[in-house]
């Protein structure tokens, strides 16, 4: 078995940020215009009004002040309320590879490894460009990797059980380098309509290059000492748009729940406890002590949420270098918010110190990942 280890990782931010003030101002725009709009049903009780957004809550129910979008024009108009992308033709490179690549390039740099270095790339993300073939072979093609590519969704786990698949395949020696991506444009299925959730994500796209540990270009790295992954089928996040929506009738219709959704109260109180446990118990196994702990990278979706999972996991209030949050910046990035939290903050640690890559969400699904500064 050969040891593992991340030998590089890179991020791909979006230009176009739109604060909380742009999307509550937009959302309210879209709101009244919607209550004005069906004024005589609303009237008559047969329906409920929209209510306003506020930056207050968004801040105190989350702790999210921004997000980076690939498409703030559209997402920002009250008339339409998505992100508008040009189509492309087969031949031009897809939205998804092209930020896979941008990041890609980034890690393999810091890495200190090339296209010829790698043997397969992942892309691990929770939505796909579409059906097939896999982004993940297009982006092997766009950076000139042999070698085999697939894509999987683990929804906002899914770089973690991504780190997890390429670090099993290393251990084995099916591969010797992995090139993992995270692309997440999830301003394409989310609900900028629904006040309840509409503040809560933003685009971006990460990428971790996986190696052995043995043979590393790069003088950054950090072992991955273990990884363990836990699914528990939950439908409180839930997407139904998929290839059989138009053999349904109706589903072609513009739909609340062909987009993201969620109960987001039962999601905070059913998850925080399945992490806890998973986390505590992946250390205890590993005979790693909290108190051991360096540092934790968790998934950015709410800044209450991973204050409480800190807490519960060290047994004592984290400080905010010990558990740096980046959702402030970025909001939820989906599979890409604990790397880029790893990738933001891990260079300042020694040699020696340990830490846990964590991610949560949909499914249910949680990863966490026992590293090493090598
Ligand atoms: N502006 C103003 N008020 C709002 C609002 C908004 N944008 N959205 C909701 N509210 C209101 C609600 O209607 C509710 O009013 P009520 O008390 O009169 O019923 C009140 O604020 C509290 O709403 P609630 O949804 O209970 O807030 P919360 O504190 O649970 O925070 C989330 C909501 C979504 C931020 C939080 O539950 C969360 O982050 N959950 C985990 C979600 C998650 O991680 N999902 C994973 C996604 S991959």
């Amino acid at each position: 078995m050969h040891k593992v280890a991340i030998s590089g990782t890179g991020i791909f931010t979006p230009d176009q940020v739109i604060t909380n003030a742009e999307l509550v101002a937009s959302y309210n725009a879209y709101a009244t215009g919607w209550n004005q709009a069906n004024g005589a049903a609303i009237e008559a009780g047969e329906i409920e009004p929209k209510p306003m957004s506020s930056e207050a809550f968004i801040v105190k129910a989350s702790g999210i002040e921004r997000r980076h979008v690939i498409d703030k024009t559209g997402v920002l108009d009250p008339q339409v309320m998505h992100p508008i992308f040009p189509e492309r033709a087969d031949d031009e490179l897809s939205m998804m590879a092209e930020i896979a690549v941008a990041a890609a390039k980034k890690a393999l740099a810091r890495a200190g490894r090339n296209a010829a270095d790698i043997d397969a790339v992942i892309c691990a993300a929770s939505n796909h460009e579409r059906a097939y073939p896999a982004v993940a072979i297009e982006v092997q093609q766009a950076l000139g990797i042999e070698g085999f590519a697939f894509d999987m969704n683990v929804a906002c786990s899914s770089a973690t059980f991504g780190i997890q698949a390429a670090a099993d395949m290393i251990r084995c020696g099916t591969a010797r380098a992995i090139l993992m991506v995270n692309p997440e444009i999830t301003s394409g299925h989310h609900e900028w309509r629904d006040r309840d959730c509409h503040f809560i994500f933003g685009d971006v796209c990460t990428a971790v290059v996986v190696e052995r540990a043995d043979d590393l270009a790069s003088g950054n790295a950090w072992e991955v000492l273990s990884t363990r992954c836990l699914t528990l089928y939950s439908n409180t996040i839930r997407n139904n748009n998929g290839f059989l929506r138009r053999t349904r009738v109706g589903h072609m219709e513009d739909r609340r729940d062909m987009q993201f959704y969620q109960e987001g109260r039962k999601v905070f109180k059913q998850v925080v406890p399945v992490v806890v446990d998973l986390m505590r118990g992946h250390l205890a196994d590993e005979g790693v002590e909290p108190a051991d702990l360096a540092r934790l990278w968790l998934h950015q979706a709410n800044k209450n949420m991973n204050d409480l999972i800190g807490e519960k996991v060290l047994g004592r209030t984290p400080s905010r270098t010990e558990q740096p949050n980046v959702l402030q910046d970025y909001a939820n990035t989906s599979s890409a918010g604990s790397i880029i939290a790893f990738s933001h903050y891990s260079d300042d640690l020694p040699s020696g110190s340990l830490g846990v890559i964590c991610s949560f969400g949909a499914g249910y699904s949680a990863g966490s990942v026992i590293v090493r500064r090598l």
